[in-house]
């Protein structure tokens, strides 16, 4: 009897419970994915760019691969230059790019960037910022 009892009210509710559960979960998972990278775009697009464009893309855009890196394109950025990868999405503190915007990396080869000056800190924070964040940038 209660067994019967239990398998005609309690499974369905039970059920609907699961089914719930697995529905916030898939929100959770899917939602935030899309507007998290939507917004680091807008880091890149807003803040980032400009940063480069104004500081680096002299010698590191179009016709110029100082070092044999341009970083006006994500496939060139990530390809990096004549030493390898220069950002590791996610981990400013590997990045050679990081480093060297810091003046924190090698005085000679490859020297600080820019070699002549330094970007403001709140531009070199804005720059960490967004490779702490994954680096997301439009193809
Ligand atoms: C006046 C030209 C000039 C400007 C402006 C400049 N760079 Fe450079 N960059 C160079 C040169 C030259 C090298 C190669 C240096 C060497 O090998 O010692 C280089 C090398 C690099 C490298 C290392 C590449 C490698 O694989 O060794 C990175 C990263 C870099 N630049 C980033 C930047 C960033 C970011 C900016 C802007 C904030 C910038 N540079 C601005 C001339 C410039």
């Amino acid at each position: 009897m209660l067994k019967s009892r239990w398998s005609q009210s309690a499974m369905p509710v039970a059920l609907t419970c699961v089914g719930a559960l697995g529905l916030g979960a898939t929100a959770l998972l899917w939602q935030p994915r899309p507007v998290a990278a939507q917004a680091n775009t807008d880091l890149y697009v807003k803040t980032v760019q400009p940063i480069f464009a104004n500081n680096c893309y002299r010698c590191h855009a179009g016709e110029n691969h100082r070092g044999g890196l341009q970083i006006d394109t994500k496939a060139r950025l990530l390809k990096g230059g004549k030493d390898g990868a220069v950002i590791v999405p996610g981990h400013p503190e590997q990045s050679l790019l990081v480093a060297l915007i810091r003046h924190e990396g090698p005085a000679d080869d490859p020297m600080p960037m820019p070699p002549k000056s330094k970007i403001s800190d709140a531009d070199i924070a804005a720059v960490t910022a967004w490779i702490k964040a994954g680096a997301v940038m439009p193809d």
